[in-house]
């Protein structure tokens, strides 16, 4: 018998795990309080045994660093604080020699503004790299102010558009205002992207996770978008630069290299939410993409003006969201990428389970049973393994490092106590610097992320005396193993869980998650508890009465006997997992 459609194409980054590091927050070896990749180096045995199979290093490059990383002022150097291309060659052995392969960030979309080509193109307007970004005109309005070229909205507050004195025009920047655009439509930017992938790749690079990268192709005449938000005069235009008009033509001339070294590619892609189009990058023979970061479920919990508006979220949103995707790229030949958590994202028990504290590390392992079973390639963010949580709830605004948190904390009336009174309570939830405290390594001081005495660079979570690294590699019931154990399994039953077809059930369910995963006669159930409750799943109402075997239970591991799992109802305890064959 024919296997299902998702397996016509096997391919090794379908079967893989990928594990993400955020370099300045992984591991400092050097006592200066900021991670660095002697650290990580360090570390390679400690992920190795979460059976992952790719590294993926956030941006490592020269960068003043107003963006963490992602404005990048040299592509072919490494940030000091982070340590020197001979030590990313040796991170990059590192992990060859565990059998590992090795991804960096691709931030194409713009550079820093202390760029080399930057610093040239605002030079003057008849310098050869003018063209390497986008330079538009002012506009004035009826009274002679004034005024950019259109009216979007920057995704870290005010306009887009910067006006430049010295060649009075205005340059385009969709993230800080350090951060200008690329002129995608000149050849030669392109010709110097493909460089630095070919640099990095013949250096043993095995692919890249490129950043925004559905932003490249800009609706050339920059119209204004449409009033959306009332309370201010800048407004999301994403309708005009997310999957533009030339975006596959230039993702296909990023295909004919990866393809050259058979590597790997997630890209990044916000804002679209039609599959059709999301599957023109990622279809198996347009040669595009190997998959993409979706957002749709990272933005779920916003507020109708945004992320740090009050919003809320509710499983059955996060069910149909993954229910659509698994069964829209199953009957296409696409492929997803899985994910809860990243560095832009705040911690998945806060967010998804909204577990106590008491239940943190229950949630954690049945969120990595109800993530990495699905069909696509599952991805870990550092600290995610441990069960790491978002920032304390005493937390004041100087302990937010990030911009958009900054730059948001700044746009508010000074004097308005009330709506940043609101603002902190939705930081503590939604901020990216929830992602971004240091890994908890041990219980020791600063958990030890960094030396003892060392202020690092932002402040640890208080809870690293529970959560922490050391004690979840000795205790074989941590959240860290059954990781492990849940990608283990992932191999085990390759055909069924990476090939096999998904089917929902229990829709209307805020309680439970459950769905099946089937290849030919083989049929897993992957059921997922989100309440602190003690809970009868009805079996019986969605067809399932017995099991044959219990695969994996998140409490007790496999060895459980199979009678709980019989009869018309389950009855399953606080964040209980569990993977039944049918
Ligand atoms: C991506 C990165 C984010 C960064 C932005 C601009 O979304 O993940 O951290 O701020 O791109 O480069
Ligand atoms: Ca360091």
């Amino acid at each position: 018998m024919a296997g299902p459609r998702n397996s016509n194409h096997r391919a090794w980054w379908k079967e893989s795990s990928v594990y993400q590091i955020w370099p300045a927050s992984f591991k400092d070896s050097n006592d200066d309080g900021i991670g660095d990749i002697s650290g990580i180096i360090s570390k390679l045995d400690y992920i190795k045994d979460l059976a992952i199979d790719i590294v993926w290093l956030c941006p490592a490059f020269k960068s003043p660093q107003v963006d963490m990383g992602y404005d990048i002022s040299d592509y072919y150097d490494i940030a000091d604080e982070y340590g020197t291309v001979a030590d990313v060659d040796k991170l990059i052995a590192g992990c060859h020699e565990r059998g590992m392969k090795f991804l960096m960030d691709l931030v194409v979309n713009h550079t820093s503004d202390q760029h080399e080509w930057f610093k040239q193109s605002r030079s003057s307007k008849d310098n050869p790299y003018r063209d390497w970004y986008i330079w538009k005109p002012a506009k004035y309005d009826e009274n002679g102010n004034r005024q950019p070229p259109n009216n979007w909205f920057c995704r870290f507050q005010g306009s887009v558009w910067e006006w430049d004195e010295h060649t009075q025009e205005y340059y385009l920047h969709l993230y800080a205002v350090e951060q200008p655009d690329l002129n995608w439509e000149n050849p030669p930017v392109r010709k110097a992207v493909h460089d630095i992938m070919r640099f990095w790749l013949d250096k043993g690079c095995d692919g890249f996770r490129m950043d925004v990268i559905n932003l490249i192709s800009k609706d050339q005449s920059y119209p204004d978008a449409p009033i959306t938000n009332p309370n201010r005069p800048w407004q999301w235009g994403h309708m005009y630069y997310a999957n533009g008009p030339r975006l596959h033509e230039y993702l296909q001339e990023l295909g004919e290299i990866l393809k050259d070294y058979d590597a790997f590619s997630v890209g990044e892609m916000p804002f679209v939410k039609d599959e059709k189009e999301v599957l023109r990058a990622v279809q198996f023979e347009r040669n595009e993409l190997n998959m993409i970061f979706n957002f749709e479920h990272v933005n779920m919990d916003y507020g109708k003006y945004g992320q740090f508006d009050p919003g809320s979220l509710q499983l059955t949103d996060l069910k149909n969201f993954f229910e659509r995707w698994q069964t829209f790229m199953y009957a296409n030949d696409g492929w997803n990428a899985l994910y809860l958590e990243n560095h832009d994202n705040p911690r998945s028990i806060d967010r998804y389970a909204k577990a106590s504290e008491e239940h943190g590390l229950d949630a954690s392992k049945m969120l990595a049973t109800a993530l990495a079973l699905q069909a696509g390639t599952p991805f870990v963010y550092q600290g995610q393994e441990i069960g790491m949580r978002n920032v304390p709830k005493s937390w004041g605004i100087e302990e937010y490092k990030d911009l958009g948190a900054v730059n948001h904390w700044k746009s508010l009336p000074k004097d308005d106590k009330e709506a940043q009174a609101i603002a902190l309570v939705e930081y503590q939830k939604k901020s990216r610097d929830n992602g971004r405290t240091p890994v908890q390594w041990s219980a020791a001081e600063n958990a030890g992320f960094t030396g003892p005495g060392v202020k690092p660079w932002m402040s640890v979570n208080t809870n690293y005396t529970t959560v922490n690294a050391e004690a979840a590699v000795k205790d074989p019931h941590s959240t860290y193993h059954y990781w492990a154990t849940v990608l283990k399994l992932r191999k085990q039953y390759l055909d069924t869980f990476v090939y096999g077809d998904f089917t929902l059930l229990d829709k209307p369910s805020q309680e439970f998650f459950a769905y099946t995963r089937q290849y030919d006669d083989q049929k897993i159930l992957v059921l997922s508890h989100w309440t602190e409750k003690t809970l009868d799943w009805d079996a019986a109402a969605n067809g399932v009465n017995t099991a044959k075997q219990v695969l994996l239970n998140s409490y007790e591991g496999t060895d459980e006997a199979l009678p709980r799992f019989s009869g018309d109802k389950w009855t399953l305890r606080p964040y209980e997992a569990v993977v039944l064959i049918l």
